[in-house]
């Protein structure tokens, strides 16, 4: 038996430790080998100790762990630059979690209400939606019994139903500011968009000015066969939040947007650890190895396979 009991309690889980990751398998403390479909979560897209990332991680490492977000570093701004390069994106924020990176995007869309709609807040997310833990988070997802778990709630994320217009434009009123979805809903049971509904969610938005928000923590970093899930329907959103793969199994996450949405001023948004440089070292060599030729056509062959 292992002793656990300083760890706090917030989950049920097997009595063996992970003690070694290396490629698609993991190794218990006994010895005993796995096969790992899970890869932290959908976290690990390129498997576990890929030589690309422990390179980068160590190369960062004996540079500078942490100038404080006070000053540039380079891999944040390497990074940034990779992410623009391949979106429709201008602006990137980093940070630790997929849920923090979409809080950056709920306060982004509400500043944006603020000075360019009239106080507009209201972001319509969908019925079983995940975009995280935090309170703001949690009340934007869809979950079934996330609304009365730590009520009250955080107000203003009513919900519409997917690939249902109709449902979207029923909620919009004077107070909506954005439309808030996850190109394919993971948690939700692994429920994708259409591209139709895409496209006019995207041409809707668009005609009444109200922004356009993607959470691809879980389906962005090559998961479905692009970069980003959303560029399967062609569309261009206003803000995109990332997390999970980009990190490829560190803590790392980004909120992008385009250069109209982008109205933080100093003071509006932050945090300790946004655009470490160890972090953002290791997003580059997962980015750079998504990125390379024929990777994306591979991920494509593969999901051909197991669609048959
Ligand atoms: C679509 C989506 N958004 C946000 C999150 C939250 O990310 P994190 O657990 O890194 O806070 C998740 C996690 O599963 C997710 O699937």
């Amino acid at each position: 038996m292992l002793d656990t009991h300083s760890i706090m309690y917030i989950t049920k889980r097997p009595e063996v430790m992970m003690t070694l990751g290396e490629g698609s398998w993991l190794t218990d403390n006994n010895g005993k080998k796995y096969l790992d479909f899970m890869q932290g979560w959908a976290v690990n897209c390129l498997g576990h100790s890929n030589l690309g990332m422990i390179e980068a991680l160590n190369k960062q490492a004996r540079k500078v762990f942490n100038p404080s977000p006070a000053f540039y570093n380079e891999p944040m701004i390497r990074l940034a630059d990779l992410l623009t390069s391949h979106s429709n994106f201008d602006k990137v924020f980093f940070a630790n979690s997929g849920a923090e990176a979409n809080e950056g995007a709920i306060k982004l869309a509400r500043k944006w209400g603020q000075l360019h709609k009239n106080n507009a807040f209201e972001i319509i997310t969908f019925d079983h939606s995940f975009h995280g833990r935090t309170l703001a988070t949690m009340s934007a997802s869809g979950k079934p019994g996330w609304d009365t778990m730590f009520a009250p709630q955080v107000p203003g994320f009513p919900k519409a139903d997917l690939n249902d217009l109709e449902s979207v434009k029923k909620l919009i009123n004077k107070n909506t500011v954005a439309v808030m979805l996850e190109p394919i809903q993971g948690e939700g049971g692994v429920i994708p968009t259409t591209i139709e509904f895409m496209r006019d969610l995207r041409a809707l938005t668009k005609k009444l000015g109200i922004l356009l928000i993607v959470d691809e923590v879980q389906s962005g970093c090559g998961r479905t066969g692009r970069l980003f899930g959303h560029q399967l329907s062609g569309i261009e959103p206003d803000i995109m939040t990332l997390g999970k793969g980009i990190g490829g199994g560190v803590p790392l996450s980004a909120l992008l947007c385009t250069d109209a949405v982008a109205s933080f001023v100093p003071g509006d948004q932050g945090g300790t650890y946004n655009g470490n440089p160890l972090m953002c070292a290791v997003g580059i060599s997962v980015i750079e190895q998504l990125t390379a030729p024929g990777f994306l056509e591979s991920v494509q062959e593969k999901g051909a396979i197991s669609s048959l």
